[in-house]
């Protein structure tokens, strides 16, 4: 299969080209697209079979629901069983946007998107195109991240690409993606509302629209809610270590390693902060923690690309969207201070 790259207008999406890319969402065929934290890999999510397209195309486990995006507040009903009460100030306030709401499914829903469970993840995306796609498609959009499974999340059409051409018939290409990871997950279906994963809207957000809220994103293997949680994820090929402070250590970890390519992610603005890497690349200020987010993903691609053996990222601070940031570097790394 030939994949194409169409360039479209984020601000406002050719019509035409919107129109082919539902022709093939109604045609049971996938479709990889921008939304505002990652590109997404959609299909229609009544499709059953167009469903199962995405797990082969990803080589994702199939116990990893998908989670269904929506453009608008009628498409909700059809999806799940009823809407919680305390969905409704969160949608009003976070949607669209980074924020996927678990709740209990409708039968109808086939299992291949929710992985057999009884509970679904459902978003508004903000992102205009993403927005157009749905709604011309008539129908919700199943799509989980569009990278090939455990590969960093794509911020790029040629992310995407480089994952999955051969495999998937189309990629609309809106740009980079604004927010950089993905949206956070937040479970209304357990007695006080859990997030399942971190992302730009924090429990601190939530909490202050509903009250009381949990953080389950570091449950032990085993007896995660959110499947996704268990695999590795966000890797890059080469190794990955992380300092939380202090440069000497990762000076340090530099002259232990002399004999590795290794790759720095730093704050430091001038080039030979850090003599002996092999090459820096530049996080950008320090208190631009949003900026960080945006670019991660990208720059692990881009070590990967040059030939790092190491990747050695200097920690941003963890507050604002820098705690998911965090977040999605322990996972695919080993702290090394
Ligand atoms: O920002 C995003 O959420 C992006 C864009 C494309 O919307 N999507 C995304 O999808 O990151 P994916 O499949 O890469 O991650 C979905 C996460 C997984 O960790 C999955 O286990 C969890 O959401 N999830 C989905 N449905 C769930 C459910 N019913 N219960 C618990 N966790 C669920
Ligand atoms: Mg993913």
């Amino acid at each position: 299969m030939k994949t194409e790259v169409l360039k479209v207008n984020r601000k406002n999406p050719e019509k035409g080209k919107i129109e082919r890319a539902a022709n093939l969402i109604q045609r049971g065929e996938l479709v990889a697209f921008p939304t505002e934290t990652v590109y997404g890999l959609g299909a229609n999510a009544f499709d059953a079979r167009a469903v199962k397209k995405i797990f082969k195309a990803k080589g994702r486990p199939a116990d990893n629901p998908l989670i269904v995006h929506i453009s608008d507040m009628d498409m909700l009903d059809a999806l799940v069983e009823r809407i919680p009460e305390k969905a409704i100030p969160l949608m009003e306030k976070f949607w669209p946007g980074p924020l996927t709401l678990v709740m209990k499914k409708k039968r109808n829903v086939p299992d291949a998107v929710t992985a057999g469970g009884n509970t679904i993840g459902v978003r508004m995306p903000k992102n205009r195109i993403a927005r157009a796609l749905i709604k011309k498609s008539g129908t919700p959009i199943a799509a989980p991240s569009a990278n090939a499974s455990t590969r960093p999340s794509p911020t790029e059409a040629n992310h995407v690409y480089e994952d999955l051409s051969g495999r998937i018939p189309l990629i609309l290409d809106g740009g980079k993606t604004d927010v950089g990871i993905e949206s956070t997950v937040l479970d209304l279906t357990s007695r006080t509302p859990a997030i399942l994963r971190k992302g730009k809207i924090a429990r601190s957000d939530v909490k202050k629209v509903i009250g009381a809220v949990v953080d389950h994103t570091q449950k032990k293997r085993g007896k995660v809610k959110s499947p996704g949680q268990k695999y590795r994820h966000y890797a890059p090929k080469a190794k990955l270590v992380f300092a939380r402070e202090g440069i000497s250590a990762v000076r340090r970890f530099i002259s232990k390693n002399k004999e590795k390519k290794v790759f720095v992610i730093t704050h430091l603005e001038r080039k030979n902060s850090h003599r002996g890497a092999y090459r820096t690349l530049p996080w950008g200020k320090k208190s631009n923690v949003s900026a960080a987010a945006r670019k991660f993903f990208s720059l692990l691609r881009r070590c990967d690309q040059e030939g790092a053996d190491v990747i050695l990222i200097e920690n941003p601070p963890r507050k604002g969207i820098g705690d998911a940031l965090y977040d999605r570097i322990s996972r695919g790394g080993k702290r090394i201070v």
